[in-house]
């Protein structure tokens, strides 16, 4: 190593603040730190400036209607297609030859979608939809893997005003049947399969078996070949192979449908702290202003970038800024299909050099990982094409943060940690990558317009560097409206908590931990109800809990999140077994299999410990606490009030392994 390089990692490793390089500032879409108080001034009325990125049928007439709070109302009176914000209006501005999508396929093979043909795959495709029968408010379930036919299908509803709901492709038979019947949803569009580590991966037959469980009748079923020859299978009557469709209806052209501002664009299903997944209802107008402008003001796009997001579209972070975001904008957004790892550990490295990748967002928990693989795989490209990097999806740790920083963007290039949540739809608390000092390991203030404060159990405002909770005191036009068929839940799991309902006064409570400084920079500290946050993936744990109770032999279960150095959290299950079973291999691997099965391989326990009984409080609660201390090896507090304080030392045994 270089005697400059030495310098350079000690100084890094001291360093607590850094500033966005002048070349960065000069360039940025967003530079004036004027814009909080311009926003703070001109509340609501700011968010104009978002709703005017898009192209609208019918003008709005008011920014924000408030008279029903919590269910608020944005840019009432507008009309606007979500696919015509996203293509048609590029086109007709002449940027038809701009690549729009560039997929990079995880076997080495691309495919390149100017906005041109990218407009005629989602005419033909919507015009197939219509054909089936869908139609305008109808919700289409998406279940596919990261193919292009996934955002031609996202925009091809939107474009007839059809909401899509898209259920990520590692999620289990039984996940996708439960939320197709939540959402009462008759048509699936799916994939025969797809390439994990250069393997194909059986799809269709997951598929087929969650729609056995499907309540309602399905009418239709479109199947991406993806496969070939790889995978046999075979399509029952109302299975339809996509690529036929498609052919049929290609020169079609479709009108895109003037959706009301506040007509549903889609429905996110996510984990919450009971079994039953929630339906997050995002909206035209709202969702996709917000999403344009945080592209625009925090990941700095302009059309001409190259930017490559490496989430998965099953996730929020996928709908708002691999496709709706960033194609609102007009630019090139990369998708790519597999793992990070395939064929070699720089494969990420090998797409950016490549594409001349301008702006990369991922997640710490792949941070992480690149950086247990080491600095030579990003040394072997040339990475300088990179101007802005961003992470979401949990805590970056100022450690990886640094690493991140030098070894991706040599130092040059600003990181956005962006906070936010598939309820808020886009980023809520981040630094303005063109404005703010970056401070590794806290998000930064909120953004402009976002009033997001740290308040104790009480509600009143925590002192710089005490921990509390991140609450947010105003609307926004990116959130969620409610919960699908379900304003009770909507209320009871994010407004009750602090709103102050008989003075019509509501907050938002994300039901995360933070703490502010004394700049007014937020860190987010996770989660303080029961969910849990593994690689970036929120997980229910009654959700784990009630697929390992449905295990037979299985009496009770608690499941926790416990540290772990990569996934950031790991699923740790206490578990009794029934009178006459014991805690063996057998029944470990069934659990295992029980979990994979109700919700899919990303939710299986990184240990299960079998335990005669659970540490509860006199009053028979489980002490929750205790048993995160445990799987992530912390010092243990007080167990006196317990019980049962016997069983923490077993347990603790049985976890540290001797
Ligand atoms: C966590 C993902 C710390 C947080 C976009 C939140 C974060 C949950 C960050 C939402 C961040 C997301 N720093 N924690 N920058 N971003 N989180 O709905 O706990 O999958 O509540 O949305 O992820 O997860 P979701």
């Amino acid at each position: 190593m270089s005697q400059e390089n030495v310098d350079l990692e000690a100084r890094l490793e001291e360093q607590e603040a850094f500033e966005p390089p002048e070349s960065f500032v000069e360039q940025a879409n967003v530079s004036d730190e004027g814009i909080y108080d311009e926003f703070e001034e001109n509340w609501p009325e700011c968010w104009e400036r978002a709703a005017d990125l898009l192209s609208w049928d019918e003008e709005y007439d008011t920014v924000l209607e408030d008279d029903d709070a919590p269910f608020y109302r944005w840019f009432t009176g507008g009309t606007l297609n979500a696919s015509y914000n996203c293509i048609d209006r590029h086109v007709e501005d002449g940027a038809g030859d701009r690549v729009a999508i560039e997929w990079e396929g995880e076997l080495g093979e691309t495919r390149t979608y100017t906005y041109e043909d990218l407009l005629e795959e989602v005419n033909a495709f919507a015009a197939t939809l219509r054909d089936l029968g869908v139609e305008e408010d109808d919700v289409v379930t998406l279940y596919m893997p990261m193919v292009p036919e996934l955002p031609i299908a996202m925009l091809a509803c939107a474009r007839i005003g059809a909401p899509h709901s898209v259920v990520f492709a590692g999620f289990s038979a039984e996940a996708l049947a439960t939320r197709m019947n939540s959402a009462e949803s008759e048509y699936l569009v799916t994939c025969d399969g797809y390439y994990r580590r250069g393997d194909p991966l059986d799809h269709i037959s997951k598929t087929n078996e969650g729609l056995e469980d499907v309540d309602h009748e399905v009418s239709d079923v479109v199947v991406v070949d993806r496969l070939g020859d790889e995978l046999e299978h075979d399509l029952a009557e109302n299975q339809h192979d996509w690529a036929d469709l498609v052919d049929d209806n290609r020169g079609e052209t479709v009108e895109p449908v003037s959706r009301d501002a506040e007509d549903m664009l889609f429905l996110m299903y996510t984990s919450g702290t009971t079994g039953q997944p929630k339906g997050v209802k995002h909206t035209t107008a709202g969702y996709l202003a917000y999403t344009a402008w945080t592209s625009h003001a925090v990941l700095d796009i302009e059309p001409d970038d190259t930017y490559w997001c490496s989430a998965d579209i099953g996730w929020i972070t996928g709908h708002s800024y691999i496709v709706y975001g960033p194609l609102a904008l007009g630019t090139s957004t990369v998708m790519y299909e597999g793992t990070p790892d395939y064929p070699e550990k720089d494969r990420l490295w090998e797409i950016i050099e490549k594409n001349e990748v301008d702006i990369f967002y991922t997640a710490p928990t792949a941070i992480r990982a690149f950086m247990k693989w080491g600095k030579e795989y990003p040394e072997k490209h040339d990475l300088s094409s990179l101007r802005l990097l961003g992470t979401v999806g949990e805590p970056i740790n100022p450690k990886a943060w640094k690493w991140y920083y030098q070894h991706i963007g040599g130092g040059e290039c600003p990181i956005v940690d962006t906070w936010w949540q598939t309820e808020t739809g886009g980023m809520m608390v981040t630094t303005l990558p063109g404005v703010n000092t970056m401070k590794p390991g806290s998000a930064g203030p909120p953004l402009p317009g976002i009033d997001a404060r740290i308040v104790d159990t009480q509600g009143e405002e925590v002192d710089a560097g005490n921990a509390g909770y991140l609450t947010v005191h105003n609307p926004w036009p990116g959130m969620l409206r409610t919960l699908y068929n379900n304003d009770e839940r909507f209320i009871s799991e994010y407004w009750e908590e602090y709103s102050d309902e008989e003075a019509d006064e509501w907050v938002y409570f994300p039901e995360d931990g933070a703490k502010i400084d004394d700049d007014g920079f937020i860190t987010v500290l996770g989660r303080v109800d029961d969910v849990i946050n593994v690689s970036g993936h929120r997980l229910g744990t009654m959700e784990i809990e009630s697929a390992i109770v449905g295990v037979e032999g299985v009496a009770e279960a608690a499941v926790v999140g416990g540290d772990h150095d990569v996934k950031g959290e790991a699923v740790y299950a206490y578990v009794i077994p029934e009178d006459g079973y014991e805690g063996n291999d057998d029944l470990r691997d069934q659990i295992v299999t029980g979990v994979e099965d109700a919700i899919g391989p990303i939710a299986r326990p990184e240990q299960v410990v079998f335990t005669p009984e659970l540490p509860k409080t006199r009053s028979g609660k489980i002490m929750r606490r205790l048993l995160e201390d445990i799987a992530s090896g912390n010092e243990l507090g007080n167990t006196s009030t317990l019980r049962n304080p016997e069983v923490v030392d077993d347990i603790a045994k049985e976890v540290q392994g001797d």
